[in-house]
């Protein structure tokens, strides 16, 4: 058999099988049909147009792609959409106030200038955000700061501006709560 002839046998189209799935993000009601196969990080990007969600490695190394599902941080390059079925999902796109206020997280990356090139940002703001908001205590040491940051890769600030930032944030979030 010819090898053209092969090719036209393989079906051209995929019949992946889809599922329904519903769940809440940033606040909002969501419901698609989607491929079983489809990666929660493609969901967020090209299903809602959430693309503050970035995509680095796509396997789980650099942390980029970090939201917060059900109040914890996931990477959704490792998450299917289906397995998101249910949940309160969180991205980057929530966490400046809707009048475009920066979060005091924010703040302070800005401030400190923890961020160039900013590909990594919005994976280290979800992380770093899970943290404060999940009610352990927060360790401020260099050691417990980096412990924290050790799921996110940065190519471009060498850490020591996002550890300071970090830092900044946690100080400033406990004045505004009235422990500091
Ligand atoms: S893109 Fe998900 S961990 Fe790198
Ligand atoms: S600011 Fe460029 S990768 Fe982190």
């Amino acid at each position: 058999m010819s090898r053209a002839k092969a090719r036209r046998q393989f079906p051209v189209t995929s019949d992946d099988p889809t599922i329904r799935v519903a769940l809440t993000v940033n606040g909002e009601a969501v419901e698609r049909e989607v491929s079983l196969r489809m990666l929660l990080s493609d969901f967020l990007r090209h299903e809602l147009g959430l693309t503050g969600t970035h995509v680095g490695c796509e396997h789980g190394v650099c942390g980029a792609c970090t939201v917060m599902i059900d109040g914890k941080s996931a990477r959704s390059c490792l998450t299917l959409a289906v397995q998101a079925n249910g949940t309160e999902l969180r991205t980057i796109e929530s966490v400046a106030a809707e009048d475009g206020t920066l979060h005091p997280l924010q703040e302070a990356f800005r401030d400190c200038h923890a961020l160039q090139c900013g590909y990594c940002t919005p994976g280290f703001i979800m992380n770093i955000l899970s943290h404060f908001e999940s009610g352990q205590p927060v360790d401020l040491s260099e050691e417990g700061i980096r412990d924290v940051l050790s799921g996110n890769l940065c190519r471009c600030t060498g850490y020591q501006a996002i550890v300071a930032a970090y830092r900044q944030a946690a100080e400033r979030l406990a004045v505004r709560r009235g422990e500091a």
